[in-house]
């Protein structure tokens, strides 16, 4: 190409010579022959200036779809797919290069080896598979008074020696509760010492046999379970110590009370047992007067218990305030020209909140608006040193209202107390302060 544009130019600029310096320009005809030369040799050069365009996408083409193929097998680096261990389990499903799975075990095993693999460039697992090995519950000697320990999967169960029950034998079976029921004759020699007039403890009770085909089959109430060495007596079942830590959850949400034959849930005081006989719901001590609040003090009810409150107006210097609620405080007029007084807070308002302990956070604990706002802007601050700072901040939610906001959970029992300053301004001076003390009783317990 580029030679034929030097021809085209060079046959130019010799013709503008030639022109110029008056002399014999070539003839028309010769001219014209040059110019179709050249034309030629032009589509001949753009000919092939396509043809070797096209070669040229063609091989990028190639290049693209094999780079294309190199990435896609680049890509597929997964590892093979790795088993949980007979009896665990696999948390992780990634085969990935640099992902992780954790191997774990159903509860009553325990895990030898390791408790993670990770797929590696080699594409391989690290470490070994490891295995879930049953745990041997009887280990610890858990059956007590002479028991022999049985291991099972997940639990161990111990026959008790004579005289004693329980899951772990730790009642003495006192002999002479046992008495038999018959509803077909099941005799036995502890029936037989049964002590007249003796009654059935209420932990330990008489088991219902019946003899089928000459096999005895002895049942018990439910809470019971059959215990000694002949079934002959049945025993409570401690359901608060079998639920202690069951997965089906605590059974109480605060303590759990054995019964002969069940369980009742009990709550702290100041909570009552609520109906579904599991939780606890605060008792409103204010409501049902179980209070000492004094007349001219507020009962407040707190979780778990209560507070009486006397609001006093504070004494400042310069400024005198009067009560014009139970919960509020405002200064009464400033006298002209006194500086000193109008600079003092305009009122005080005092709010109580009850919270339950280690309430999550951030949350928004209180706000504060203006009604009739004054002036130009309104100003929203905490005020109190880092103790209340490292429980709360306050912030503006909108133009006119600001929120005490807590920022980390409270360990309760505890009171804790911020004081939130809301001022107006109108061309930066001072029109009005108006402080809110929030008190805040955080109970012992979570509920
Ligand atoms: C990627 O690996 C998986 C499992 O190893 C295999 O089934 C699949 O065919 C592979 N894909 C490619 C494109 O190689
Ligand atoms: C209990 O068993 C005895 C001895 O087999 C039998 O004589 C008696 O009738 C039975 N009592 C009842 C209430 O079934
Ligand atoms: C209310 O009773 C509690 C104990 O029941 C006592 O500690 C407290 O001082 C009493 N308060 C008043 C105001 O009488
Ligand atoms: C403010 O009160 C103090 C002491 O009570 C007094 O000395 C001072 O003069 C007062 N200031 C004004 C501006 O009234
Ligand atoms: C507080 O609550 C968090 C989340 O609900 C919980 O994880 C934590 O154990 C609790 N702390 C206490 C002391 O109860």
């Amino acid at each position: 190409m580029s030679v034929s544009t030097a021809v085209v130019i060079t046959l130019l600029c010799l013709c503008s010579l030639y022109s110029t310096f008056g002399q014999d320009c070539p003839s028309r005809k010769e001219i014209q022959g040059t110019l179709k030369q050249v034309q030629k040799l032009l589509s001949a050069h753009e000919a092939s200036y396509t043809q070797s365009l096209r070669n040229l996408k063609k091989k990028i083409n190639l290049l693209q779809s094999s780079a294309a193929k190199q990435t896609t097998r680049a890509t597929n680096t997964t590892c093979p797919k790795l088993d949980a261990p007979v009896n665990g389990r696999k948390l992780g499903r990634s085969q990935n290069v640099g992902h992780e799975v954790h191997l774990l075990c159903d509860p009553g095993y325990e895990l030898v080896g390791a408790e993670s693999r990770v797929c590696q460039e080699s594409l391989t697992w690290s470490g070994q598979q490891p295995t879930c090995r049953d745990i041997n519950e009887c280990a610890s000697s858990p059956c007590m008074n002479g028991g022999t320990c049985a291991d099972e999967v997940n639990q161990f169960s111990c026959v008790c020696a004579k005289g004693w029950a329980g899951a772990t034998c730790q009642s003495p079976v006192p002999t002479f509760f046992v008495t038999m029921t018959n509803t077909s004759a099941a005799t036995s020699p502890a029936a037989a010492a049964t002590l007249p007039g003796a009654t059935n403890g209420p932990f330990v009770r008489p088991s219902r046999c019946t003899i089928v085909q000459g096999t005895t089959h002895c049942t018990c109430e439910p809470g019971y379970t059959i215990s000694g060495r002949d079934s002959n007596t049945c025993t409570d079942i401690d359901e608060c110590e079998l639920f202690h830590n069951g997965q089906a959850g605590r059974l109480c949400l605060h303590a759990c009370v054995n019964t002969a034959g069940g369980y009742r849930c009990s709550c702290p005081v100041g909570y009552d047992v609520t109906r579904d006989g599991r939780s606890c719901k605060d008792i409103d001590e204010c409501a049902t007067r179980q209070n000492n609040c004094t007349k001219d003090q507020t009962c407040i009810n707190t979780y778990g218990g209560y507070q009486c409150v006397r609001v006093d107006c504070p004494k400042i210097p310069n400024a005198t305030y009067v009560k014009t609620s139970p919960m509020r405080c405002e200064r009464n007029p400033c006298p002209v020209d006194n500086k000193a007084c109008s600079q003092t807070p305009n009122s005080f308002s005092y709010h109580y909140l009850s919270v339950v302990s280690n309430l999550s956070a951030p949350r928004v604990m209180f706000r504060v608006s203006a009604l009739r706002p004054m002036g130009d802007t309104l100003r929203f601050s905490l005020l109190g040193g880092r103790q209340v700072r490292r429980h709360f901040t306050v912030q503006r939610s909108d133009r006119l209202t600001g929120q005490l906001m807590l920022v980390s959970p409270v360990q309760g029992p505890a009171t804790l107390e911020a004081e939130v300053e809301m001022s107006e301004l109108e061309d930066r001076m001072q029109l009005g302060r108006y402080i809110t003390k929030v008190t805040m009783f955080v109970s012992q317990y979570e509920f």
